[in-house]
């Protein structure tokens, strides 16, 4: 398919046929996670990284865990606790802990990604989420660079959901809850992560086997007349879910970042490598069961990149990644008619530029390699990512925009940590109602333009690509929000 300028995620979407042959493995048991919540106002608790087998479906998987689980413990506080993480390195390489989402410190013992653990190491993690910090859905993944996809491809991610204001609407607090994690594996006859190919370089590693919360198609269940409130997040490394669900229109309430103004309904949800929604669905239909159906999605747009990109991540069709199925009955449950006000940011006192691109390595550093081999390297601005370099200084309690500009030829979800932000326009449009989001796609020849607010901490942290094939291989920069 060749694409002119312009076109974007909408558009492609709207021409991915829907008639692909869908696959469906048998529905297996409800999810189930081993969960930590806080208490007394702390979260306190032992995390280990591990080389681990784990059964996934029908296989067993040699995968990396927390906790000796894929994907990890479910993690749970309320806003203004304090968060104690007693975290030790039984893998075989570095790793550390990020807090994809949370706003808390970026250095020391908070979500310090510059921080190493070497095997055998342990490192307690401690700081508060504040009082004011939004309910939502966020995540803990390794962030150690280079080893970042190869970390999460083999299991290392789950989930850290903060409770406030949202859970306290009426509607929201009735409703049952699922929490569905999204992530592919690949994996040989033997259970060991697969070779992704020489392809993975470019497009980032996929495979084909889909799970839900480390499950094959599992069993989530509705009461006619109730709602039901699903927190998706797509903890893949490369592979973007396109998601819908049988005969249910879904409403999302909430993003990246933590709640919308009011409930908007949406036919289907995309989400690229780290993005979260909260979506409520209610249960209106025939108590039958209804598949929560991916359909594919080829973030490779134009050229030949396409037909590689979908032999790479080896799944043409589309798939049921759940099943729903109703059970029980209730007094019909409304919709919220409000959830809680996204204020739009003030206007910006800077706005800078940002581009995402790839290119050639320098020599032989990286390992040879032709075009789609392993000498790729991911840029920002033209830079690689150098640990050694600030890339962008701000200033503390001021407010930014960021053009972020794609001239390479896929999609780069670009990721800022430590403050959320909001889409200003996409592709020249302006975005129909304010969210608050940490990771937003940029299509190819697009423009994405950002407004972020740098409040409460200074410190290094970073901005990166969350294809983290990309972000290992460049895509980042090192942001210094300084003192004013
Ligand atoms: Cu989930 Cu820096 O990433
Ligand atoms: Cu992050
Ligand atoms: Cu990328």
């Amino acid at each position: 398919m060749r694409l002119s300028a312009g076109t974007t995620t909408a558009m492609l979407l709207s021409q991915c046929s829907r008639s692909q042959p869908l696959s469906s493995a048998p529905v297996s048991e409800p999810i189930q996670f081993q969960t930590y919540k806080s208490k007394n106002g702390l979260l306190s608790l032992d995390l280990e990284a591990k080389a681990q087998s784990v059964q996934l479906g029908s296989r067993t998987a040699n995968l990396l865990a927390y906790n000796g689980k894929v994907p990890g413990p479910l993690l749970e506080a309320n806003a203004g606790d304090r968060v104690q993480i007693r975290f030790t390195n039984q893998l075989n390489q570095p790793t550390n802990v990020h807090y994809h989402g949370l706003h808390i410190p970026p250095t020391g013992s908070g979500d310090n990604v510059f921080l190493e653990i070497s095997p055998g190491e342990s490192h307690t993690y401690e700081y508060q989420i504040p009082d004011t910090h939004p309910a939502g859905t966020f995540w803990y993944h390794p962030h150690k660079h280079g080893l970042v996809a190869e970390q999460l491809f083999a299991g290392l991610a789950g989930l850290f959901i903060v409770r406030g204001e949202l859970d306290e609407i009426p509607e929201i607090k009735a409703a049952k809850e699922e929490f569905l994690v999204l992530k592919d594996f690949a994996l040989d006859s033997n259970g060991n992560i697969s070779e992704t190919g020489h392809m993975t370089a470019m497009t980032g590693r996929a495979g084909g086997l889909l799970t839900a919360s480390g499950q094959i198609n599992p069993r989530m269940t509705i009461q006619r007349g109730g709602l039901l409130r699903l927190r998706l997040l797509n903890a893949s490394p490369s592979r973007f879910f396109r998601l819908s669900l049988e005969d249910h229109p879904m409403h999302l309430i909430a993003t990246d970042g933590g709640a919308i103004s009011s409930p908007t309904e949406l036919s289907d949800v995309v989400l690229a490598p780290g993005e979260r929604v909260e979506v409520l669905v209610q249960g209106n239909q025939a108590p039958n069961s209804y598949r929560l159906i991916n359909q594919p999605f080829n973030p490779a747009q134009g050229g030949m990149m396409g037909g590689m990109m979908s032999r790479n991540q080896s799944s043409d069709s589309a798939e049921t990644v759940a099943t729903l199925t109703y059970e029980g009955e209730t007094d019909e449950m409304p919709l919220p008619s409000q959830l809680i006000a996204v204020e739009p940011l003030p206007e910006p006192q800077t706005t800078r530029q940002f581009t995402l691109n790839h290119g050639m390595g320098g020599g032989g550093m990286m390992g040879g390699g032709g075009m789609m081999g392993n000498g790729m390297v991911f840029m920002i601005n033209g830079k690689a990512f150098d640990p050694a370099r600030v890339d962008t200084q701000v200033m503390l309690n001021t407010v930014e925009d960021w053009e972020v500009t794609n001239t390479g030829s896929m999609v780069h979800p670009f990721h800022v940590h430590t403050n959320k932000f909001q889409i200003i326009s996409q592709g020249g449009r302006p975005t129909p109602y304010p969210t608050w989001k940490d990771v937003v796609p940029v299509s190819p020849r697009e423009t994405v333009r950002i407004r972020m607010a740098f409040r409460d901490y200074v410190g290094k942290t970073v901005y990166h690509c969350h294809v983290l094939d990309h972000e290992d291989r460049g895509m980042m920069g090192i942001l210094e929000i300084q003192q004013a």
